[in-house]
């Protein structure tokens, strides 16, 4: 390209600008969050403060610090520990929001460098007496891209005259306390969240098209829970320019618009001979709208994003598939319509407008609460416009922030929008350690202490001090907080497992079935063993009795009686003595056998011999017991 073609399109990009620059000056409204001072008395009183558009504002929240203004580097364009100075609170005090003045450097870099001194917000005065603006992050600049990502710390610009008040405080040795207010920052005017999201399918403008394509890719999954739940109401929009009327004709407007000039994109390379055009991302961006379209009207608008992300992965412009091809196979593959969208999409040689843009364009123009949509990417959310990250838990935080406190969706209170309030000492909330369990729950509007439910099993308590294990199933789960023990293969649990239950100690063990439970020694006292012959030796949970010489003990009765069997010892020697038992039965002395040998038989072997002797029935072998007894 010579020389002439490109100042020639400098010109071109130059009209596209100005375009741009009268839509800003149409209307561009800032949004704006409260920002209260609440000592010293003299400036006490709300003031507004313009949200800048990177780090993360507390959406839904509020926060509270003292403002510091520095004795050097007071436009925080230096790196501050080269001043040693640290804004990090000390333990136990407020948060400090640093004050610096605009100006020498990126409103980006003063918050970057606040970040790094400890500082946990940052006010930027105005140097001009002007409306407040917003404070965006940088188009195009490698080098800044990779702190803007790191702001976490929010920041807000304040008027001129309003810093000088804030200055003036602190100087004469007041305590400047602050609040910043985001609670009212998104309106939530019912329980559904609509917002938009102005993007664009070129995916080679550096920086921001980065940052879009990972934010898509981040927030789908979220996107598609909310949208599925009826939660939100999604639209993606795409900004598009018209070429000037004069040029027409020209090959740059050729090469950038479709529709004759109606609908222009700036070329993707800024180069208007190599590459892909504006023409193709113009095409492209149509084509998003239609699939979104396309969907919405089979009731699954959710599908734009699988679309969307899809097509980044397949259809990348570096490995030169961002073309028509590529896109209807990524139609196909979702199932989607593709006649219908080529016919949403219409003929873009035509001299006539397509309805799909000219509605797109027609948006772009500020209503109600929000301004001219001229930045790009831009979120706006219940006709607010979004201020601050790009980022997933940033934007859920601010969706959420949407919903009436109670009515917001359980993806709210999850782990999408940590605070991470719960790192530090558990948030102050009941946790078991041992069995990896805790009742603090990160949510958007901050930490809370809720009992959890673990594999369907609901805790109970205060959730600060105590939660419990109830209803059934409660002692698969740690054993409902209950004691247990395992000994010599024997395990004992003070666990109930049923409605209301509690820890109590099982029988052979004492104590309050929480933290322990104590072996009986049921030996002791001769409270077990009271026969005269026998001799009692306790074991864990249990005790054993044994009857001197060649006396048998049956411990149903608490007597000795004389051994005639062989010994009875393991289930094979059981079967043997059912085998003599079953001779002897042919025997004439079986009745009077029966009932001797029953008497000593211990309950196991009783119910060995109820499977092997139909002859008996088993009811009887209580009665016949109880007879005894009597
Ligand atoms: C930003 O954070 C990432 C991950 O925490 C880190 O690897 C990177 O070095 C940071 N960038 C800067 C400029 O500090
Ligand atoms: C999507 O569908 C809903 C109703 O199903 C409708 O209210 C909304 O306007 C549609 N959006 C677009 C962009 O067509
Ligand atoms: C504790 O549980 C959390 C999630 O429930 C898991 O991410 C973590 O790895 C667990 N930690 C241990 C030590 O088991």
């Amino acid at each position: 390209m010579g020389r002439y073609e490109r100042s020639k399109s400098a010109i071109l990009l130059g009209f596209l600008v100005l375009n741009l620059t009268q839509l800003v000056m149409g209307r561009f409204v800032v949004e704006k969050n409260s920002l209260r001072v609440t000592s010293p008395d003299s400036i006490k009183g709300t003031h507004d403060s313009a949200i800048g558009n990177f780090g993360i504002p507390q959406y839904g929240g509020s926060m509270s610090g003292t403002v510091v203004y520095p004795k050097e580097n007071q436009k925080g364009c230096k790196t501050f520990s080269d001043f040693g100075s640290s804004f990090k609170p000390k333990s136990g005090a407020m948060p400090n929001f640093l004050l610096v003045d605009r100006g020498d450097c990126l409103f980006a870099l003063k918050v970057w460098n606040a970040q790094n001194a400890g500082a946990s917000a940052v006010l930027v005065a105005d140097e001009v007496d002007e409306a407040l603006i917003t404070m965006d992050s940088p188009e195009e600049e490698r080098s800044s891209a990779k702190y803007i990502e790191n702001i976490t710390i929010p920041s807000a610009l304040i008027e001129k005259s309003f810093g000088e008040k804030l200055k003036k405080a602190i100087s004469a040795g007041e305590m400047v306390s602050v609040n910043l207010d985001w609670r009212e920052a998104v309106p939530h005017p019912d329980d559904r969240v609509e917002y938009e999201l102005w993007t664009n399918s070129n995916d080679e403008c550096g920086f921001k098209c980065d940052m879009l394509m990972n934010f898509v890719k981040d927030f789908k999954g979220a996107a598609q829970i909310l949208e599925k739940g009826g939660y939100t109401q999604f639209t993606p929009h795409y900004i598009t320019w018209y070429c000037p009327q004069a040029f027409t004709v020209s090959k740059q407007c050729k090469s950038q618009c479709i529709n004759h000039g109606r609908y222009c994109a700036p070329d993707p390379e800024q180069d208007f001979s190599t590459g892909y055009d504006g023409k193709d991302v113009v095409l492209e961006n149509l084509r998003q709208l239609c699939v979104f379209r396309v969907a919405n009207e089979t009731k699954k608008p959710w599908i734009w994003w699988d679309y969307v992300t899809d097509f980044q992965i397949r259809c990348p412009m570096k490995e030169k598939k961002y073309n028509k091809e590529c896109a209807d196979m990524v139609i196909k593959s979702l199932g989607l319509d593709l006649k219908k969208i080529e016919k949403c999409m219409g003929d873009s040689d035509a001299d006539s407008d397509n309805s799909v843009l000219k509605e797109e364009q027609e948006a772009q123009v500020g209503k109600g609460s929000r301004g001219d949509v001229t930045i790009l990417p831009t979120l706006v959310v219940n006709n607010r416009q979004y201020r601050g990250k790009l980022a997933k838990g940033a934007v859920l935080k601010a969706l959420c922030a949407g919903f009436e406190e109670t009515t917001e969706p359980a993806v709210c209170l999850s782990n999408d929008v940590e605070t991470n309030e719960c790192l530090d000492n558990n948030g102050g909330c009941w946790q078991d350690k041992a069995a990896n369990l805790t009742a603090c729950k990160d949510t958007f509007r901050g930490r809370v202490c809720e009992c959890p439910v673990v594999n369907g099993v609901q805790f109970r308590g205060d959730g600060y001090s105590s939660c419990a294990a109830t209803g059934p199933g409660r002692c698969k789960i740690n054993n409902g907080g209950c004691w247990q023990d395992t000994r010599d293969g024997r395990s004992f649990s003070a666990c109930m497992d049923h409605e209301g239950g509690k820890c109590a100690c099982p029988p052979g063990f004492k104590g309050d079935g929480v933290k322990s439970c104590e072996d009986v020694d049921e030996c002791k006292d001769k409270k077990a063993c009271q026969c005269a012959e026998c001799s009692c030796k306790n074991t864990w949970g249990s005790y054993d009795c044994s009857c001197s010489g060649d006396l048998l003990y049956i411990r149903d009765h608490d007597t000795c009686i004389s051994k005639r069997a062989t010994e009875v010892k393991s289930g094979w020697a059981a079967v043997w003595v059912i085998l003599i038992g079953l001779g002897m039965a042919g025997g004439g002395g079986f009745l009077v056998y029966k009932y001797r040998w029953r008497s000593y038989m211990d309950s196991e072997i009783r119910a060995i011999m109820a499977q092997y002797m139909p002859l008996d029935s088993q009811n009887e072998v209580p009665n016949h017991v109880s007879d005894d007894r009597a």
